[in-house]
């Protein structure tokens, strides 16, 4: 079985709701120098160099961002390892790691002055309910920093059975059903692309239909 950032399908649904919405709602090619790319990260590669079909080495290759513009969080050490191993291999200084939350890194370079924010890709394996929490806690420190950001977020809808629909605003009315990350929502005036892309999972989520909901918040 192919591993789960290994996968056409996730390649797709990367392509589509990181490179192409990037262009599509920035109206630029690429990431402007200075601005950072945030990621839950997850395993980068396994066979000593990092993947290029890893979302790290996909949007290298697609041109949206250069090494250094990548901010890789995991909270699962075995996995952050791995990583600092494999980019250190791969492109040496270059992708910044970080082990920890992503709301907590993202809060601690907001108030250590670096925070500079132009994608930030919520890429969980959550149902939509815990994921919105998460998405609250990310935007809360969001709405402290200025200018276009595109927030991505990943979450399980549901497990396959045949013929099962998903609402294609069921992401967004959950977000807005959390009282806390609505607040956010409001606070930050973020807009959402108007349906949520759909696919199957696959690898851990091979069980599963997959939704995301691309937010954007516009320069002042
Ligand atoms: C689905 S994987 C990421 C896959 C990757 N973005 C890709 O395209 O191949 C999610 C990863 O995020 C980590 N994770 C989940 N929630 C997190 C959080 N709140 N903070 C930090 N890491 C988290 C998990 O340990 C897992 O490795």
């Amino acid at each position: 079985m192919k591993a789960y950032h290994d996968c056409p399908k996730k390649r797709e649904a990367r392509k589509v709701t990181l490179c192409d919405a990037w262009r599509g709602l920035s109206g630029l090619d690429s990431v402007p120098q200075g601005l950072q790319y945030w990621t839950l990260s997850g395993p980068l590669g396994s066979k000593g160099e990092v993947d290029p079909s890893s979302e790290l080495g996909q949007v290298l290759r697609s041109g949206v961002i250069e090494p250094s513009q990548y901010h890789g969080v995991d909270f699962d050490r075995e996995t952050f390892e791995l990583n600092e191993a494999l980019v250190a291999r791969t492109y040496g200084e270059g992708p910044r790691l970080y082990h920890g939350s992503m709301a907590e890194i993202l809060d601690r370079t907001l108030t250590r002055g670096g925070l500079r924010p132009a994608i930030v890709n919520l890429d969980t394996l959550y149902q939509p309910a815990k994921a919105v929490e998460l998405l609250g806690s990310v935007l809360d420190t969001l709405n402290q920093t200025n200018g276009f950001v595109m927030v991505v977020l990943n979450v399980i809808l549901g497990q396959k059975h045949r013929g099962v629909g998903y609402a294609s605003d069921l992401i967004w009315k959950e977000a807005e059903a959390n009282s806390y990350c609505n607040a956010q929502l409001l606070n930050g005036s973020w807009l959402r692309v108007p349906s949520q892309y759909t696919y199957e999972g696959t690898g851990q989520a091979s069980r599963t239909t997959m939704g995301t909901q691309i937010f954007y918040r516009l320069a002042a």
